[in-house]
């Protein structure tokens, strides 16, 4: 299993809930590779000391939410090369055509229309680098990244169609709940970092995570007003979402616990089982975010044993292509 997260801002309830949460499930099961994809995060500007803080709290964070470094190989994706080196060859079996159809390009060249870089263009290329260097069967990753995991697939097949069994096609793992978590001000939107009020960050404090619910977008049905219906009400629906995640409950299960009662007291319920979940990661993640030697360390371990496997892919590929050896 691999997958990554870019650390261009701070980790969010839907990276959690989408992503994180599933990776450290199968941990006995599968050889797990983590990344931060700091890579990618310079195809929007990046405030260069703000990017290398939070390339450090990102593993924090990890580990707190329960990935273990010495089960699971964890790394910073500008400490191992054969990265940008897989994504040149790729980009040479890559269709100027398929990736103007990706809707990520078009969302952020719609969004950083001053800066439309060839590196934003070839995105999906580097991180169908980043997958195939490590053979996964699983990407386990959110809704909106299952576009880049099916390009990463058709380069794959069209490389492999040409040099023979070189890559293995990896599959998309979309967790059934949680894999698409709305902003809270903005239930049409899914949560980003770019609208701060209504994304709750890994690091907010109770306090804050308990306001950002209060100010959560409903709508003003007053009957029966705890209903799952993601067209009609569907920023009740996305706090439902969030909480059915969490607690395993399933909608029906939902609406009858809150029955009969108001948004607020549902709110509320929502807000607390948050705070549950991420105190105890807040304070752990503060804990090893002060123990800087320790957290270069796991990155030094996991950029080495990241490079052995991602060297082994690279060197088959080089030679696959005709590079002399
Ligand atoms: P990124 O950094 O935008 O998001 C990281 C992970 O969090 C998931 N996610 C969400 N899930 C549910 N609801 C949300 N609101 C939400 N927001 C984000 C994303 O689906 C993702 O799983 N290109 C990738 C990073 C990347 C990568 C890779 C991932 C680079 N190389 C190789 C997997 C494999 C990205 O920008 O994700």
């Amino acid at each position: 299993m691999l997958s990554g997260i870019q650390p261009s801002g701070d980790l969010h309830l839907g990276n959690y809930l989408g992503a994180i949460r599933n990776w450290a499930e199968r941990v006995n099961e599968y050889e797990c590779y983590y990344f931060m994809a700091d890579l990618h995060t310079i195809t929007v500007r990046q405030e260069p000391a703000e990017l290398r803080k939070r390339s450090l709290n990102q593993l924090a964070q990890y580990i707190a939410c329960g990935l273990d470094p010495e089960k699971n190989v964890l790394f910073l994706q500008s400490h191992v090369p054969a990265h940008t080196q897989l994504a040149w060859v790729l980009n040479c079996y890559t269709m100027f055509g398929e990736l103007s159809r990706m809707t990520q390009f078009k969302d952020k060249s719609a969004k950083y229309s001053n800066n439309i870089n060839a590196g934003l263009f070839t995105y999906p290329v580097l991180m169908a680098a980043d997958i195939l260097l490590y053979q996964p069967d699983y990407v386990p990753v959110g809704e909106d990244q299952k576009q880049h995991v099916e390009i990463c697939r058709d380069i794959a097949q069209r490389f492999n169609g040409i040099y023979g069994d070189v890559f293995k096609i990896p599959e998309p793992l979309i967790a059934k709940t949680g894999s698409r978590i709305y902003g809270l001000t903005t239930p049409d939107a899914k949560m980003s970092k770019s609208v701060p009020d209504g994304c709750v960050f890994l690091m907010d404090s109770p306090d804050d995570i308990r306001r950002k619910f209060k100010r959560a977008v409903t709508d003003s049905d007053r009957e029966n007003c705890i209903r799952y219906d993601k067209v009609n009400k569907p920023g009740v629906a996305n706090l439902m979402n969030i909480y059915s995640t969490l607690t395993g409950k399933s909608m029906p299960e939902i609406e009858a616990e809150f029955a009969g009662g108001g948004y607020g007291e549902f709110k509320s319920a929502v807000a607390e089982t948050v705070v549950s979940a991420l105190s105890p990661i807040r304070e752990e993640a503060q804990r090893l975010i002060a123990d800087k030697a320790y957290l270069d360390e796991v990155y030094r371990k996991g950029a080495e044993q990241a490079s052995y496997v991602a060297g082994k892919t690279l060197r088959k590929v080089y030679k696959k292509v005709g590079f002399y050896q």
